[in-house]
This record gives structure tokens, sequence and C-alpha cells, in this order.
């Protein structure tokens, strides 16, 4: 083998091959007549489940997919950090690449990956700031090395180097040592996402899973559609 050569492909003794991985999900499914009447009240439900006995690995980790003005999309994972029936609430850097496409385009969709439950929740809504208020209560509750690691960040921007963010963290260090109140952020703060569909995959034997879909109604009501797997 010379230096050109193409890289060989992946041994299967030593590199799992993803099409070979096949997992039979759960027998028992999720059907119309145990639904909550409210999308936000069936998520509380799944999501107790989830958090039981550590069955799912934070499960308040959400994928958050935004696009810009041109219809760019761009995913990440957040940590969900509130919700009630006005919806999904994250914390953020309001300069950072999501933060600029929400302003741009409010159009949102969340996804919980629960695969270790044979889940997902997805999400489609638009997003909000939430209030000062609202953000500074959470901000206080936070420990005090991520109050000062929202000050230094630039979230999204390029940098030089780790040892850059480092010295910037140090200064701050210097500036709010331990037990001095942090102030929060002008550009950080949360987004709340209002629902305006929300769905329920319960993975079944055979992918013939079932999926349960809530749709908002002009009159604020919501229908529960089911689609095909
Ligand atoms: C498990 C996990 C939780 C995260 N939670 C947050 C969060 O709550 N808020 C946040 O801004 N970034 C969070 N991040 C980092 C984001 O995934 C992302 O790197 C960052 O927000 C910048 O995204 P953007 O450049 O697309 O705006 C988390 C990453 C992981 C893997």
């Amino acid at each position: 083998m010379t230096d050109r050569d193409p890289v060989p492909p992946p041994s299967h003794l030593t590199v799992p091959d993803p099409a070979a991985m096949r997992k039979q999900y759960r027998a028992e499914g999720l059907d119309e007549s145990e639904l909550a009447g409210h999308p936000m009240a069936q998520f509380e439900r799944w999501f107790r489940q989830a958090a039981a006995e550590g069955a799912v690995f934070e499960p308040n980790a959400m994928v958050v997919s935004t696009a810009d003005a041109s219809g760019r999309p761009s995913s990440r994972t957040v940590l969900m950090k509130a919700y009630d029936e006005r919806g999904f609430v994250f914390y953020t850097n309001y300069g950072s690449r999501k933060a600029r496409d929400l302003a741009e385009n409010p159009y949102v969709s969340l996804l919980f990956p629960w695969h270790a439950i044979a889940r997902q929740v997805i999400v489609s809504g638009t997003a909000r700031r939430t209030g000062r208020d609202e953000t500074a209560a959470y901000f206080r509750t936070r420990p005090h090395g991520s109050q000062l690691g929202a000050w230094a960040s630039e979230q999204s921007s390029v940098i030089h180097s780790r040892a850059q963010l480092d010295l910037v963290y140090e200064d701050l260090h210097g500036r709010y040592p331990e037990g001095e109140q942090v102030p929060v952020p002008p550009n950080w703060g949360g987004f709340r996402i209002a629902p305006r569909t929300v769905e329920f995959w319960q993975g079944r034997q055979n992918r013939l899973h079932d999926r349960l879909r809530y749709v908002a109604e002009p009159d604020g009501s919501w229908r529960v559609e089911r689609l095909s797997p």
C-alpha cells in the first residue's frame, strides 16, 4: 500500500455496520383513547416516563432546527429548561446562529430523541424571546461557572484558540469571584416555542409504529390525527 492508496473500507470485524443494526421496538402502543386532551399534558406524561429511573440520558435535551431567511436549515442540541401550556423554553446567546435565524424566521422544529425508550416527540411552532424577568430568574439558578460562561462566549463566532476563551473566563472570574452576583448578559436569554403541531412517535414491532399528531385549531382547541409510519 502506498501513501496515495485510498483508505481501505472499514473491517466488519472491528467496525459495526450501521446497515445491519436493527432493533425490534416494543409491542405496547400509543392509542388515541389514552391521549391527554392537550399536547403539553401528553408531553408531561412522556417526559416523566423518560426521566423515570434514568431511562433516558438527559431527557430534556432536544434538537432545535431553525432556518435563515433564505430557507437554509441548521440544527443543534439544547437543553429544554421549562415547559407548560405555553410551550417549551431554552436559553442561549442572542448573537448565536440559531438566534440570528430566529430573528429572521421564527419557525422552529424541536425533536426529543428518546431512543432508549423507542420514542420521539417532534414539535413545530414559532419562537419568541422570553421576557427579561423570566430570563433573569432562570439565570440566577445557574451555577456560578455557567453564569460566567454565558458572559465569556460570543457563541457561534470564530475564535483564535481555546486559550483565548480560557483567558476571557479567567478575567471574568477575577471580576466576579465565587459568591459575587453575576449580572445577566444583555445578549443572552430564552426562547419559548409555542407549538402548532406536536407528534408523539412510539416505536412498534415490524416498523409499524404509532404516530399521533396534535394540530392546533384556530379556536385554540387541538385535533389529533394518526400518521402512517
Ligand atoms: C447536550 C447538549 C446540550 C446543549 N445545551 C445548550 C443550551 O441549552 N443552549 C445553548 O445555547 N447551547 C447548548 N448546547 C450547544 C449547542 O448544541 C450549540 O453548539 C450552540 O448553541 C451553538 O449553536 P448555533 O451556532 O447553531 O447557534 C448544547 C449541546 C449539547 C450537546
